[in-house]
């Protein structure tokens, strides 16, 4: 792997997702992921912070049912270590079949780990689950504010909603602002400043920190991060 696997995923971010108005969401994402998803995991370990930190807090106990919404190539899940073993069932859930592919092969020999191929905004369990989570999935999702009223309807009532995803920070000035929007939005993530807002909105806040980490060969740029989680509302009419 090394630097060719690096190159590829350079070039597909140079390249950028394509917003062609011919085609759907799912199948720009595809087009996006496909040509870098063996590399995808060495890259975003050193673009994706916080991702240890989020799985570390979130609550897998013995029988819990977990959902990943956004879920990639399935790597979070080795941030549970061996708590994941003890967990009822693990969903993980994606629109990308080439990045979903990488996930069944990780994840094969595990039993209570199921994969499904759907949009984040529309998945629903059978019956409601403990914990739900977004890992640099919603800056990805059009419909981001859908994706979290869809992730609170499967939730019980106390059960834990976990994000951590870039965003702009309240505060953070132009043209650093414009410059970053730009940038990643060139890759399909739109950054905005109202997600944190919006989850405080609905969700009982249990911790939420606003952080900045590295990009890998842009050592001048720091890419701004959130880290959220919540419990949901035990009585909530509108979930
Ligand atoms: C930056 S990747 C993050 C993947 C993984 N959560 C991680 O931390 O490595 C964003 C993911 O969101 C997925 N995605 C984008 N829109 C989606 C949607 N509407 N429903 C489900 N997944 C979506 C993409 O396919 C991609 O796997």
């Amino acid at each position: 792997m090394g630097v060719s696997a690096d190159l590829k995923v350079l070039a597909a971010l140079v390249r950028g997702m394509n917003h062609d108005r011919h085609s759907s969401h799912a199948e720009r994402v595809q087009r996006f992921y496909a040509p870098q998803a063996a590399a995808y995991d060495q890259f975003r370990e050193r673009l994706l912070h916080g991702r240890q930190a989020l799985i570390a807090a979130l609550p897998c106990a013995p029988g819990n049912h977990i959902v990943e919404l956004g879920s990639g190539t399935g790597r979070n899940l080795l941030f549970f270590d061996d708590r994941l073993a003890h967990a009822a069932r693990v969903d993980l859930v994606d629109l990308c079949p080439a990045l979903l592919e990488v996930a069944r092969e990780r994840h094969a020999h595990r039993p209570n780990v199921r994969l499904f191929l759907g949009d984040a905004t529309r998945y629903r369990p059978v019956h409601p689950v403990d914990c739900v989570y977004f890992s640099y999935s919603l800056s990805m999702i059009p419909d981001w504010q859908a994706a979290i009223a869809n992730a609170l309807r499967m939730l019980k009532p106390g059960g834990t909603l976990g994000v951590v995803d870039f965003h702009l920070p309240e505060g953070m000035r132009q043209p650093a602002r414009t410059f970053l929007r730009r940038w990643f939005g060139h890759d399909g993530v739109r950054l905005s400043d109202e997600q944190p807002r919006f989850l405080r909105e609905r969700v009982d806040t249990v911790t939420f920190s606003a952080l900045q980490g590295p990009i890998p060969y842009l050592p001048l740029i720091r890419a701004p991060y959130y880290l959220f989680i919540g419990r949901k509302r035990v009585a909530d009419p509108a979930q």
